[in-house]
């Protein structure tokens, strides 16, 4: 998630550009720039890499003391992370940073070139900048030109621009992505978040959508895109900076499990053209994927269980055997692996040092390699074969949450295009699946988040734990394995993830008075065989709590002592909501014993040695 900083005032800008920016590192990065405005010109420094690396650039760059700038850091959609990808962009009339993905940027590059502009980075940013340009170029009107640039692009974005000829004042405007402004009483702010403007200022109006702010020294100023006065609602706040980073969440794993609705939005949107699956590579959306016949998933961690979710749609859709390997199992065991293979690599960082590792042997068997990564131009992302970026934005939160639940939604959109490329479903059933992911999974796992306060109260009954089982058959043992390792590494209270039938054989003598077991209840056509497990558990004494979903509540007498009911949804996308609730489950347990939830003991959040 890129981070935007500008401010015109009465002090110098470039201070309150990198100070700013600073504060907005939280949001991860890889690369930053500033433009300043002076004496008539708009001089821009960026620089891949970190802070420092600009600021080194800036101390070797002659002095800028202007009043007026924007700045940016990037985290890579589009190209990339280069200097020459790094915002602002600059074109003849004005320099822009941007946050967000221009999802037409195709065809606005190709209107561009047909008026005779030409690019020089890979950035969608690019086209939109030269977008914004080529009608200011016409009017002089920097209301006019951005309105009339928004009207063209597609996509989410929030945009700061200096136009040039109006050096002394910064515009702005968003959809879909976070932008801020705010005043000082001696100069204007625009920020991608609060922890940026905090110094100066409590007071912020959160822009409304389409809503084009103009940002001076004396004062503020907002227009509706056909130039008209807008009103826009001062809000105010009292946190501090690190409370602030956290959008006022105590921790960023709630805070980031929160972001859900809006990264499986970002994942799946771009994803579904004319209602079916569509990545925009040739492998994957033509004839090359017809001719798999197996599938290996290899990934470590939360990213191999997605691959478990993975592997139950893709078999349930496309009738093609999946394998899910473990990364660091799979790179030494010698794998049987056939030219008609395709092996699917999934990782959050995309530098998990066993998971490449895999890659790598793939690769050197002739396989074709796909990999689904979080983190643009990653080392997995730039040696496979073709990528699948998930686009949830940067996970702070050593334990994975968001980053699971895209892989899930990326493994999903692949399994309907690889079960149409199979013969195995019709467009029309493609197009209802794809249908009901983009307008279902967002909403439900919205409603799951309001079921916090239950799942609280279940937590505090959990604390005191020392072992528990998680169980469920089917796609729910899946759950269950990821389950399991949330609750385990944030809490340290021992926990294993059974299928629901396996218990029998051996681990249930594990089970006594008050050992707490969470069923999960899903799918249903095992869930009377999951509610017999739940009965033998059960009458073992066993604490039982049992996420049900919804359509199956009542059909079953299931013997639990409490029930988390999954918000509505199709039977096939109930993992998205239940995982929300898992996820609040484990977050909350830790956060009742007063751990250290971000930042578990011994772990990291990128495991790049073996
Ligand atoms: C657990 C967790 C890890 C990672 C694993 C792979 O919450 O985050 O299990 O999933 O280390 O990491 P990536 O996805 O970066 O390859």
């Amino acid at each position: 998630m890129c981070g935007i900083i500008g401010y015109t005032g009465s002090k110098k800008s470039l201070p309150i550009l990198i100070e700013g920016l600073r504060t907005l590192e939280y949001r991860g990065y890889d690369s930053a720039g500033v433009t300043v405005a002076q004496d008539g010109c708009l001089v821009t420094v960026k620089s891949r890499g970190r802070l420092t690396d600009l600021e080194a650039k800036l101390s070797s760059s002659g002095e800028l003391y202007g009043s007026a700038g924007i700045g940016h850091t990037r985290w890579a959609t589009h190209g990339e992370p280069s200097d020459k990808n790094s915002h602002p962009h600059s074109t003849e009339h004005l320099t822009l940073v941007h946050n967000g993905i221009i999802e037409n940027y195709a065809e606005i590059e190709e209107m561009l070139r047909g008026a005779g502009y030409d690019f020089v980075s890979e950035t969608d940013t690019e086209r939109g900048a030269k977008l914004v340009d080529m009608f200011f170029a016409k009017s002089n009107d920097p209301i006019d030109a951005i309105s009339r640039a928004i009207k063209v692009i597609r996509g989410s974005y929030a945009f700061g621009i200096i136009f040039k000829g109006f050096e002394d004042t910064v515009y702005a405007i968003r959809k879909d992505s976070p932008l801020i402004v705010a005043h000082d009483g001696e100069g204007g702010f625009i920020a991608s978040d609060i922890p940026a403007i905090l110094k100066y200022t409590s007071s912020y109006y959160r822009l409304d959508e389409g809503i084009i702010a103009k940002v001076s020294t004396e004062k503020l100023e907002f227009f509706a895109p056909d130039g008209s006065a807008a009103e826009q609602k001062l809000e105010t706040i009292d946190w501090d900076i690190e409370q602030a980073q956290k959008g006022g969440f105590p921790h960023f794993m709630i805070k980031e499990i929160n972001e859900e609705p809006e990264a499986l939005r970002k994942t799946l949107e771009p994803r579904i053209r004319n209602g079916l699956p569509h990545f925009g590579i040739e492998a994957i959306d033509g004839e090359l994927l017809s001719q798999f016949e197996s599938i290996h998933i290899v990934a470590c961690g939360t990213a191999m269980h997605a691959g478990l979710i993975g592997k139950a749609i893709i078999e349930k859709l496309a009738r093609i055997p999946v394998n899910v390997e473990i990364a660091s199992e799979f790179r030494y065991r010698d794998p049987i692996l056939r030219k008609r293979d395709l092996v699917i690599l999934i990782s959050q960082s995309g530098e998990t040092a066993d998971t490449l590792a895999a890659l790598r042997h793939a690769k050197a068997q002739g396989v074709y390699t796909l990999a689904i990564v979080n983190v643009i131009g990653s080392s997995v992302a730039r040696e496979a074969d073709s990528v699948l970026y998930t686009w949830a934005g940067p996970e702070i939160a050593v334990a994975s949450t968001k980053a699971y639940s895209v892989q899930c939604a990326m493994l999903y959109l692949l399994a309907v295009r690889i079960a149409l490329a199979a013969g195995a479903i019709d467009e029309p059933r493609a197009r209802q699946i794809c249908d009901t992911m983009l307008s279902d999974i967002p909403t439900a796992v919205t409603e799951a988040l309001k079921l916090d306060r239950q799942i609280y109260d279940v937590a505090t009954k959990l604390v005191a734990a020392e072992h528990l089982f998680y169980i469920g058959r089917d796609v729910d043992f899946a759950l269950s394995t990821e389950a399991s390792l949330k609750l385990k590494e944030i809490s340290y209270i021992h926990s294993e993830a059974y299928a629901a039938g396996e218990l029998k054989h051996g681990t249930i003598s594990l089970v006594t008075d008050g050992t707490p077991v969470i069923a999960l209840t899903t799918v249903g056509k095992v869930c009377e065989k999951t509610v017999s497990g739940i009965r033998e558990v059960k009458s073992r004494g066993a604490y039982v709590v049992c996420v049900c979903a919804q359509g199956l509540v009542g059909k079953y007498d299931i013997p639990c002592d409490d029930m988390i009911v999954v918000p509505e949804i199709d039977e096939l996308l109930a993992t998205f909501p239940a995982v929300t609730v898992l996820q609040l489950l484990a977050y909350h347990v830790s956060a009742l014993k007063g751990l250290d939830v971000d930042k578990p003991r011994n772990l990291a959040k990128s495991v790049t040695v073996e």
